[in-house]
């Protein structure tokens, strides 16, 4: 059930990873080639499941945000709300197939992908520059969980993963809420997405509704 992409780094900088990676959905050859040169995997996309669930990095494994309407409250990131979080990956893999991704650099979990259908994610109705459309599917989470291992590419690395992972299963397009002059948003800030080719659909507040069409 899992999608795996994995990144081949070529040297050992972590800075180079967002020029090194290589998606192995829309770039087979390349990445065989890459494959038999190194032996060394270090960074890797792992899909969610049962089996490495227990790898979500904290807050994420309990951060029930968009899976409610209610108002963000830091109290409620407790660890008995994982089985809450567990219960609705499933769900939302029954009916969707894979909507999250963790990623791992040697071996150690550092960051976390999440996403799926808009209806998946009530919290989106209290937007102002929502609702996503239906047709597009939703980016909830991209998160690295070390401040030192951001900025040098990872981002980059996962959202590229994400991407070809959802082209690869012939979605349509993809939207999230960018913030404004701030990363402290749950995908990120709004210069990320811009740098990726996103377009604002709808600008309404510091959250910018994005769109990428796959
Ligand atoms: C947002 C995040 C996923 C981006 O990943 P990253 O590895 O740091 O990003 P990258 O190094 O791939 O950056 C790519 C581009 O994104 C933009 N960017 C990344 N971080 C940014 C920031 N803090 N402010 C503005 N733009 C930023 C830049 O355009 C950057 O390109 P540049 O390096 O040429 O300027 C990561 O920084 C993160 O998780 N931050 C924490 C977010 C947070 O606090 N969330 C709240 C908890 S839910």
């Amino acid at each position: 059930m899992n999608s795996q992409t994995t990144c081949i780094i070529h040297t050992k900088k972590l800075t180079e990873v967002s020029l090194l990676f290589i998606c192995p959905f829309s770039q087979d050859d390349y990445w065989k080639v890459a494959r038999v040169k190194e032996e060394k995997t270090v960074f890797r996309m792992e899909g969610v499941g049962k089996d490495n669930f227990k790898d979500i990095p904290s807050p994420c494994n309990c951060c029930l945000y968009w899976q409610t309407s209610d108002p963000f409250d830091e109290k409620t990131l407790k660890p008995e709300m994982e089985h809450k979080k567990l219960e609705w990956f499933n769900k939302a893999t029954r009916e969707f197939g894979n909507c999250g991704f963790i990623a791992y650099f040697d071996g150690v979990p550092i960051g976390f992908v999440q996403y799926a259908p808009p209806r998946f994610f009530p919290q989106v109705k209290e937007y102002a520059s929502g609702p996503p459309s239906k047709d597009a599917v939703f980016l909830a989470c991209l998160f690295i969980v070390s401040t030192e291992a951001r900025g040098k590419g990872v981002g980059t690395a996962m959202l590229r993963g994400f991407l070809a992972e959802l082209r690869k299963r012939k979605f349509k397009a993809v939207e999230t809420f960018g913030r404004k002059n701030s990363e402290n948003n749950p995908s990120g800030p709004l210069e990320l997405y811009l740098k990726h080719d996103f377009i604002i659909k709808s600008d309404k507040d510091d959250f910018p509704l994005i769109r990428f069409e796959l």
